[in-house]
């Protein structure tokens, strides 16, 4: 399959690395021209589950997206506070009715996509696959979880289903794990609720993720914010794809207890956080609704001040 990633964070590189290796003619498109300069000079060092070291020599990346080939699927891993200027900066490529498949964390891309894409374009989706940069060219997988993908609309999802089908398979022979769900909405709120959870009590912690449920006092506060989510969850009436969510986070927590999360790698690296696109985009749902949830917004301002602040702490985490 003819494929783009857009965004050569953790998860690009992770998702170029694995789909490259399984047969696919994939791009990658930078907005940062010395970075893809440099990945294109350098190649990509790409660590597996086991420890090994694949070198990706020859990398087709880019900073100008109209000397790539249309592809049949683009894929957005850029953070949610990017995607706004990426999706202007791949105009050229949305020409010919490509898919376009978001794995991005949080909510905010939903809203944003379907001002660039016509709505039956667009595809959602999370993954639980673990991605560490290790540094501008070099990535680990972390750990290899499921990916779900579905339609932004319900009711576009037979339309797409041949679609979805050939791009699972594709997914699949590549090593990343796909399931297509009709209920897309149900699948995203699944994981930002584990995200509400567990990423900005890490970033303010400095914890990795399995300390949240060794600790009584942070593991009640996660449950407290997963609560809060819970509430809005219910008011909107979705379906979560687990039984028990507070049990699924802790699980979660212990099934990636070594793993530094996505927000506290942002804090460690100086740069900004999805806090907006995770925690945020909840208490604006929850407005929106009527609620307020006090430990979700104290927990964001937290985050938020860490950002602005964040070279002039006193120690290093
Ligand atoms: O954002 C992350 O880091 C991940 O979604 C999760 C599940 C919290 C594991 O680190």
């Amino acid at each position: 399959m003819k494929i783009v990633i857009v965004g050569p964070g953790a998860l690009g590189l992770l998702f170029y690395s694995l789909l490259r290796t399984g047969g696919n003619e994939v791009y990658l498109v930078d907005k940062d021209r010395q970075r893809a300069e440099f990945i294109s000079c350098n190649g990509i060092n790409f660590i597996t589950v086991s420890g090994k070291v694949k070198r990706i020599k020859h990398v087709n990346i880019t900073a100008d997206p109209e000397d790539i080939p249309l592809p049949e699927l683009i894929i957005l891993t850029v953070k949610s506070y990017h995607t706004n200027s990426a999706l202007k900066k791949i105009q050229p490529l949305l020409k010919e009715n490509s898919y376009i498949l978001s794995v991005q964390n949080g909510l905010s891309h939903v809203e944003v996509m379907p001002k660039y894409v016509a709505p039956d374009r667009i595809l959602l989706g999370i993954t639980n696959q673990g991605a560490t940069r290790v540094d501008v060219n070099t990535v680990r997988h972390a750990g290899r979880g499921d990916t779900i993908i579905g339609t932004y609309l319900w009711d576009n999802f037979f339309r797409s289903h041949k679609f979805l089908r050939k791009l699972k398979t594709s997914f699949d022979k590549s090593g990343i794990n796909t399931e297509i769900h009709r209920d897309i909405q149900s699948v995203i709120w699944s994981k930002l609720v584990i995200n509400v959870g567990i990423n900005a009590l890490t970033a303010i912690t400095g914890y990795k993720n399995g300390r949240l449920v060794e600790n009584p006092a942070l593991r009640e506060i996660m449950h407290i914010l997963v609560e809060e989510a819970l509430a809005v969850v219910n008011l909107k009436k979705i379906k979560l794809l687990y039984p028990d969510p507070q049990k699924k986070v802790e699980e979660v927590c212990q099934q990636t207890a070594e793993n530094i999360s996505s927000m506290l790698q942002d804090i460690l690296n100086n740069r900004r956080t999805e806090i907006d696109a995770i925690n945020g985009a909840v208490i604006k749902e929850g407005r929106k609704l009527g609620l307020n949830l006090p430990y979700n917004l104290c927990v964001y301002k937290i985050v938020k001040g860490l950002e602005k602040n964040i070279g002039s702490r006193i120690f290093r985490l």
